[in-house]
């Protein structure tokens, strides 16, 4: 098949799956761009290792397509194309189970081997990606002496050591300790910049503002949200802006009305009340505004002719995604569906 949108490396169109009565997903489409990290996100249960699943081919959908790019064209996936496409794709898929006997030189020799990379290619490769996850000393250790962090990491490498184009990764991150996670991060940027399209789930919003490009929100099977964290917020025109000042004044609400008098005209919001509030925890005042980069700068500049010494001065992504990510799931539920409303919330862990 021919394409306009050649930048296309993977097409969900209309993708549902039913189990027995119940939608898991439920008409799931979009289409990820080369060199993309999406950050899959949702509450238990939304359906991601689902779609995760329908993209691997590890179910097959009950209706809908995937399209997977190959050598220049969009393929669709079905039972015969299988093993021939499903090269180009590695997955970590829920929790990964090796034999324990086996060392991870065995494990991804074998996994490079069927997956049709280069034999005499691979003993460099297995070596090349231990490397990329620090376990160099264990590569001929059994892996049933490892801990579920290393067993992880193991997954991870396991499904990229046949170096493919795309990567679905369900959870990669969940079970490893900050330092691996951020090493995981390093990672996957890596891989980005290397021109790799990446598919990742995670309940850690951190992981995912730190390096997706774009978020796509599930929530009992449909697809809520797809788009920048940025154009997000944006639409949904309500962000939040930290200033930290130089020293803690003295008079801490005479400051919030001193701030929210500067601020207010710029912020783009004409429907809210109080603009500014004081965050005792971080000791920094937090500003609302609608997101729009004009305003950003509009009140950063009143705030310097005002002669306030500002210190930090930024939207902070993990909250503001975290906002997000409640406020998609409340609201859009509350409009196709009332009765689910109370049911979504819960799952989603937002409290009345
Ligand atoms: N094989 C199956 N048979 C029946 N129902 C299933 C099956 N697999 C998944 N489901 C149901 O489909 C829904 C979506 O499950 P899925 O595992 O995709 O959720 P998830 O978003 O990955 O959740 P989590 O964050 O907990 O991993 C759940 O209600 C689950 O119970
Ligand atoms: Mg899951």
């Amino acid at each position: 098949m021919t394409d306009e949108n050649s930048d296309i490396v993977i097409s969900l169109r209309n993708l549902s799956k039913k189990f027995g009565d119940f939608y898991a997903v439920s008409n799931f489409s979009l289409d990820v761009k080369k060199g993309e990290i999406i950050g899959l996100l949702g509450p238990n249960g939304a359906g991601k290792t689902t779609t995760m699943k329908m993209i691997s081919r590890l179910l097959i959908p009950s209706t809908g397509e995937v399209w997977i790019r190959d050598n220049g064209n969009l393929e669709l996936l079905t039972n015969r194309s299988k093993d021939y496409l499903l090269d180009h794709l590695g997955f970590l898929i829920e929790n990964p189970a090796f034999y324990d006997h086996m060392t991870p030189k065995q494990i991804l020799s074998y996994f490079a081997r069927l997956k049709g990379y280069p034999k005499k290619k691979i003993r460099s490769r297995v070596e090349e990606v231990i490397n990329m996850i620090g376990l160099e000393g264990w590569i001929d250790k059994k892996v049933g002496t490892f801990s579920k962090g290393m067993r992880q990491k193991l997954g991870i490498v396991s499904a990229l050591v046949h170096d493919p184009e795309i990567l679905v990764l369900d959870e990669p991150q969940t079970g490893l300790d900050p330092k691996a996670r951020r090493e995981i991060r390093k990672l996957l940027l890596k891989l980005k910049h290397q021109g790799k399209t990446i598919f990742l789930s995670s309940h850690l919003l951190y992981e995912v503002s730190e390096v997706a490009d774009r978020i796509a929100i599930i929530n009992l099977g449909n697809l809520v949200a797809f788009d920048t964290i940025r154009n997000l917020e944006s639409e949904s025109q309500d962000s939040l802006l930290r200033i930290q000042l130089l020293t803690l004044p003295v008079d801490i609400p005479i400051m919030r009305d001193k701030l929210e008098s500067i601020i207010k005209p710029h912020v783009g919001m004409k429907n809210v009340s109080e603009i500014v509030s004081y965050n005792s925890d971080s000791q920094v005042f937090e500003a609302r505004f609608n997101g729009n980069l004009v305003n950003q700068g509009r009140i950063l500049k009143e705030l310097a002719l005002n002669k306030i010494d500002v210190v930090d001065f930024s939207v902070p992504r993990t909250s503001s995604l975290e906002e997000l990510y409640i406020k998609l799931l409340a609201g859009i539920v509350t409009e196709r569906n009332p009765v689910a409303e109370v049911q979504a919330k819960e799952s989603a862990g937002i409290m009345e």
